[in-house]
């Protein structure tokens, strides 16, 4: 039976012919003149610190041990993971890859669940893709049945767990219930950026019973590797063969796959786990702090390394954290989120100095 994917990849992607760059063809030899390199040229290493690179070389053409290493990582907390894991420019790649290997522009449509993040549409509109926005309920859950009433033209459906900016888990009954309902249809991409702050919240343990169920992962969040621009895509066989027709030849540069192996090593693991509990730590006082003010009128509830404020105020909060140096992120552009902004948890001390800028507010 043909797979999902195949009956939703467009014909102009299904006869592509990947990009046959000179490490994809490889070969064996001892002098290597196939990609117009230079062969000595090793000024920018430094071996005194350790770092001997020869950058003179294109990359691995995929860097496979970095994808290995991060599905290790992965089967930590879903040991019968069948998937194919590729690694990419930061999970923002991952989700301009899924609109342009699977969605034709003027012709499909992917649905987005606001307020989430805004890639998604982002991706879609630069692509001349249709999308659909079906709101978040009042408690920021998705709205299932809407979603459901419109999967049949749908390609894809970005879900965000947590989600930002509302920094809330989705109900993972909620998740299944579309991931049955989908089947035909409509691959599910998951979203999990934040997932180091509630690991228990996963959907990963789902990819076996649903091959059409794609996951999104990035070092930028709990591993605080935003500058190396590396994050994973996680799916199928057959999810996979399509992107695979599609991503650049060289997505990782090798100084950051290096980076990210080292991340993804046991001692790299050891203190990602321990720096996400510090931070929790650190945002579960902040929210407690931020409780007690009279400009606070809501907390939301966060599962991630930020946390969303209501104020009751008139003016913008934002505007006079920013007059005191403080950069947070505004709302105002969500009707729903009108007079909320919100705070990524930074270290005590930044945090302090948010809070005491907040009590001086009037
Ligand atoms: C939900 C979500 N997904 C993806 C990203 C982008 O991640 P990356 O830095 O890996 O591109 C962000 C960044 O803020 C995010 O909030």
């Amino acid at each position: 039976m043909e797979s999902l994917a195949s009956q939703l990849v467009p014909k102009a992607v299904k006869k592509l012919i990947p990009y046959q760059s000179a490490r994809r063809l490889g070969g064996n030899g001892h002098i290597w003149l196939n990609a117009n390199e230079l062969e000595n040229s090793c000024q920018y290493g430094d071996p005194a610190q350790g770092i001997n690179h020869h950058y003179n070389r294109y990359p691995d053409f995929l860097p496979q041990d970095t994808a290995q290493a991060y599905q290790n990582y992965c089967m930590q907390v879903a040991p019968a993971l069948t998937c194919e894991t590729v690694a990419v420019r930061g999970a923002d790649e991952a989700i301009d890859l899924l609109v342009r290997t699977f969605c034709e522009p003027g012709n499909d449509q992917i649905i987005v669940c606001p307020p989430t993040y805004g890639m998604y549409e982002f991706c879609a509109d630069a692509f001349s893709v249709d999308t659909l926005a079906i709101p978040l309920l009042e408690n920021f859950q998705l709205d299932v049945q809407a979603i459901k009433a419109n999967l049949a033209n749908t390609s894809l459906l970005f879900l965000c767990s947590p989600n930002n900016p509302t920094g809330n888990i989705i109900a993972q009954n909620d998740m299944i219930e579309l991931l049955e309902a989908s089947k035909a249809s409509t691959l599910v991409v998951v979203d999990e950026a934040y997932i180091e702050f509630a690991p228990q919240s996963s959907v990963l343990h789902l990819m076996e019973k649903y091959p059409h169920l794609v996951v999104i992962r990035t070092l930028s969040k709990a591993f605080g590797l935003a500058s190396i621009r590396c994050g994973f895509l996680l799916a199928s066989t057959s999810v996979m063969s399509y992107i695979n027709l599609i991503i650049a030849p060289y997505p990782m540069p090798d100084p950051c796959a290096e980076i990210a192996l080292k991340a993804l090593s046991v001692s790299g693991l050891e203190k990602m786990n321990q720096q996400t509990q510090a931070l929790i730590k650190v945002r579960n006082w902040f929210i407690a702090e931020l409780k007690e003010l009279a400009i606070v009128e809501h907390v939301y509830c966060s599962e991630t390394n930020f946390v969303l404020i209501k104020f009751n105020t008139l003016t913008s909060v934002y505007d006079y954290l920013l007059s005191t140096g403080i950069v947070a992120r505004n709302q105002a552009h969500e009707v729903v989120l009108k007079d909320c902004v919100r705070i990524t948890i930074g270290s005590k001390t930044s945090m302090t100095e948010t809070l005491n800028a907040l009590k001086k507010f009037n």
